[in-house]
């Protein structure tokens, strides 16, 4: 409401002004009592109008975007306006009387158009589950952009991310300096060129000196590149590309989560289409879907292949990282948080790639630092902002650049609350918080 308002005066404030100034004038230059009065009373009955007509003109352009069903009190309040108008101002009062009625049909069946389909918006949209085998190779690849990026053309834009996460971590445009996992742009061909690296084994899985030899018992190394691909999503530690490993464990294990478990979980299907983008994006010619699921099989078994199920819409476009309704252990997961950071009290958090989160501690000494230049006042404030837009105040001796800058348009409001509920309580050397 005081948005309303605030917006209605931003707008109409000279008007009112001058019908202010234009009140004081007939007050003093009319000689006449009641002439003088007359004056200023209509121009009084103008000035209602005219805040009407503001607050009505601010509604408008405040709720158009949004949800609300409010649009259609901005066209009722025009057409009050005008009667009120026709009523005090009877020389003119045809005009307004006509206008007001016009005015009038138009709320009326803009009203009616306005308010339907909101009344109907209420209905979830049903669940459209996406048939991957029945696709042609861009339809895939289509499909495989939307996971990657969240929606199709979103590969162009700096800082799109969609539910498989990749660009969290990757580069994928040729000469794009990815410094925290390798460059995906040319993996097609490079695929194949790993199967040759001595580290990797081929074919004897008991050589390798990595945290997990073999995806699961029996199902052996890669076959060509459509296969390295596979293994790469399925077992990320089964073979460590050179200088990408965890940080102390000599390349033994990988930073990269097991793209179909938890919080992840592609679907075989939807692994398709990811890796069909890769391939068709190059202008290169993708292995049938038939082809790469076979792949997938041989390094996922049956049990922990991720159904499609309705809980998980098949490549939800633009979505979010987390909607808040997660426990706060599962937001820190599925916002990859826990890659980067350890975070005391939360399972599985042990990142060294950014500071130990112990906010409640490293806060107050971030905003007294000198060379902090953000505008954060609080603990929670400080939080927030290092979540939203990391590039503010960059955590001595880390690089910048390094968190993501995509947090702000990919935790919902919820999920950034609980995010910054706990970690303000963190703080070092105590007991963390219960979750
Ligand atoms: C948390 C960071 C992270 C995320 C998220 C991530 N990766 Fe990775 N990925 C890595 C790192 C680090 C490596 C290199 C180490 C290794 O070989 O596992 C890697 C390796 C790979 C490789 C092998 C690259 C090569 O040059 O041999 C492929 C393919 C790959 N990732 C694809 C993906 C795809 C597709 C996604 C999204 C569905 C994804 N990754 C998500 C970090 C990540
Ligand atoms: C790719 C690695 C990476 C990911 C993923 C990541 N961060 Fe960070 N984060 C960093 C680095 C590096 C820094 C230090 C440099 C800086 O300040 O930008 C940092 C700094 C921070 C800080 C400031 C810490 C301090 O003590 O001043 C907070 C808070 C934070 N991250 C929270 C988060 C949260 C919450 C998430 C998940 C939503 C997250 N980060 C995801 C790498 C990451």
């Amino acid at each position: 409401m005081a948005e309303l308002f605030a917006a209605a005066f931003g707008l109409g404030w000279p008007v009112l002004v001058l019908l202010v100034g234009l009140m004081i004038y007939f007050q003093v230059t009319i000689p006449d009592r009641a002439t003088r009065r007359r004056a200023v009373f209509k121009t009084f009955i103008g000035m209602l109008a005219a805040v009407m007509a503001f607050i009505a003109i601010a509604n408008y352009k405040l709720n158009f975007f949004g949800n609300s069903r409010l649009l259609p009190v901005s066209l009722a309040m025009v057409t009050a306006l005008s009667f009120m108008m026709a009523m005090y101002f009877y020389n003119v009062s045809a005009l307004f009387k006509i206008g007001g009625t016009m005015f009038f049909v138009a709320a009326a069946l803009s009203g009616y158009g306005n308010w339907l389909p909101q009344v109907e918006g209420g209905f979830p949209p049903p669940e459209v589950k996406l048939d991957f085998g029945g696709m042609t190779a861009q339809q895939l690849a289509d499909e495989g952009e939307k996971i990657i990026f969240g929606g199709i053309g979103q590969s162009k834009v700096q800082g799109a991310i969609g539910k498989g996460q990749c660009p969290l971590c990757h580069g994928f445009n040729e000469g794009f300096l990815s410094e925290r996992a390798p460059n995906l742009f040319g993996i097609p061909e490079r695929a194949k060129k790993q199967l040759e690296d001595p580290r990797y084994h081929k074919g004897k899985p008991g050589d390798r000196d990595t945290a997990q030899k073999e995806a699961f018992a029996g199902s052996g190394t890669a076959e060509g590149g459509q296969e390295y691909i596979a293994e790469s999503h399925a077992c990320p530690s089964c073979y460590v590309v050179s200088g990408f490993g965890v940080k102390g464990t000599n390349d033994k294990e990988s930073p990269m989560p097991t793209i179909h478990k938890p919080p992840i979980s592609l679907s075989l299907g939807e692994l398709a289409a990811v890796d069909t983008w890769l391939y068709v994006r190059e202008g290169k010619e993708p292995p049938s879907y038939e082809e790469i699921i076979k792949a997938y099989e041989k390094f996922i078994p049956e049990a922990d292949r991720p159904k499609q199920t309705e809980d998980q819409p098949a490549a939800g476009g633009g979505g979010l990282l987390a909607t808040g309704e997660e426990p706060v252990a599962q937001i820190f997961a599925k916002a990859q948080c826990v890659v980067c950071h350890t975070i005391p009290g939360i399972p599985g958090a042990m990142g060294t790639v950014g500071p130990k989160l112990v906010e409640k501690t490293n806060a107050p000494n971030r905003i007294k630092d000198p060379a902090y230049k953000g505008g954060a006042k609080t603990v929670r404030e400080y939080i927030t902002e290092s979540v939203i837009s990391p590039g503010t105040y960059v955590v001595k001796p880390f690089p910048d650049g390094v968190m993501p800058k995509v947090f702000g348009q990919k935790l919902s409001a919820g999920a950034l609350n609980k995010i910054v509920d706990y970690l303000s309580q963190v703080e070092e050397g105590k007991e963390p918080p219960k979750i």
